[in-house]
């Protein structure tokens, strides 16, 4: 038995509940080909029409194209509907989670001879030493003449000197940062109190503990009525500072021709307590740094009033300082540039 059509009323439930059921694009299209394309369900009605008798073709026909024009309007809507929940689910499945962690940052670090150099600075800042610097190339006036070594002195060997173009051109990598206590006299009346970082360089064999490019720090204090006393209080001061409150300090005899009296400056060892160690090569001792009352003669040349003006001044190597604080075995990591060697003392740092 052939099957019957369905009626006008059921076509369009079947459509409707169809269209709904429809959950992306892809089904709608074919749901039109179902429905209203050439071949589908809508326009089999119309082909019925001619099969129908003379009085009920107008009706039928009204109603078939009704019923066409609903369910394209209905497509329609599903259509913009579908389109814009799946435009929404985009969006959502593009939005940032601003609750997942954030990708770490390579953050930068200082190098340690930075760091120790504005440590030293810091301490002496607190005490009134303002920070100032000075050519690395300097005259062999300044570096050496000045400061009471002249030409033909015996003490002029011992700082090995680059000269920059001749020995005759009196031009030198400074050997020391001491010129700037030179450059600092001439330049302001007392009282006087910096202390100046800076590389300095000697024409010497690099070792664990040489370098021929290294730092020092300089200090100068002149003023009336300055004593070899403050020059103990001050640097003794210092050492508690950067190596603990408990240190003993010693202050020995020592030569420098731009110092009378010279000293040469230590603190007891942190590491053995004094008592002996391969920090201190079992002598108890770590020596820190040169230092003196700036001699007369010096202060005459920069023209100071020797009767009225009296001043200490100090030299130390931060990358030494650092060996012993951390008792390190080689000052030539400094400037390997091995990135996890200089992190190591960036995390080490107290
Ligand atoms: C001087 O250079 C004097 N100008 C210090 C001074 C200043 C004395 C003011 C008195 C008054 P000396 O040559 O000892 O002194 O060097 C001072 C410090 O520089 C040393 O203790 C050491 O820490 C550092 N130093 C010297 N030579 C080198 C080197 N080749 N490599 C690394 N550090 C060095």
């Amino acid at each position: 038995m052939a099957e019957t059509p369905p009626t006008i009323a059921e076509l369009r439930e079947t459509a409707i509940t169809r269209l709904q059921a429809a959950h992306d694009l892809p089904s709608t299209r074919e749901w039109y080909r179902e429905f209203l394309g050439d071949q589908g369900s809508v326009s089999a009605l119309f082909k019925q029409i001619g099969a129908l008798p003379g009085d009920q073709r107008r009706a039928f026909g009204i109603a078939v194209n009704a019923l066409k024009a609903e369910l394209a309007a209905a497509l329609a809507e599903r259509q913009s509907h579908l389109e814009a929940s799946a435009l929404d689910a985009r969006i959502h499945a593009e939005q940032i989670d601003v609750t997942l962690p954030g990708r770490p940052v390579n953050r930068g670090f200082l190098h340690p001879t930075t760091r120790i150099i504005r440590e030293i600075c810091e301490i002496f800042g607190k005490m009134g030493f303002q920070t100032v610097e000075g050519p690395e190339v300097e005259y062999a006036k300044y570096n050496f003449d000045m400061l009471n070594i002249p030409a033909d002195h015996p003490a002029r060997d011992v700082w090995d000197t680059f000269h920059v173009v001749s020995e005759e051109d009196n031009i030198v990598l400074r050997t020391h940062t001491s010129p700037m206590q030179v450059r600092t006299m001439l330049q302001q009346e007392p009282p006087v109190r910096v202390v100046v970082p800076g590389r300095c360089y000697r024409f010497e064999a690099t070792d664990a503990t040489h370098l021929a490019m290294f730092y020092q720090v300089e200090g100068l204090a002149v003023g009336e009525g300055i004593t070899l006393a403050d020059l103990k209080g001050t640097l003794t001061e210092f050492a508690r500072q950067m190596f603990g409150a408990e240190r003993k300090t010693r202050f020995r005899c020592d030569f420098f021709p731009f110092v009378e009296p010279g000293v040469d400056f230590a603190i007891d060892c942190p590491q053995c307590g004094g008592k002996g160690c391969r920090l201190c090569k079992q002598t108890g001792w770590i020596e820190l740094l040169g230092a003196g009352m700036v001699h007369p003669r010096v202060l005459e040349m920069v023209g100071y009033d020797t009767t009225k003006y009296t001043g200490f001044a100090f030299g130390m190597g931060p990358e030494r300082l650092m060996l012993l604080k951390y008792g390190l075995d080689d000052i030539r990591d400094f400037y390997k540039n091995d990135t996890r060697w200089l992190r190591q003392m960036d995390r080490a740092w107290l």
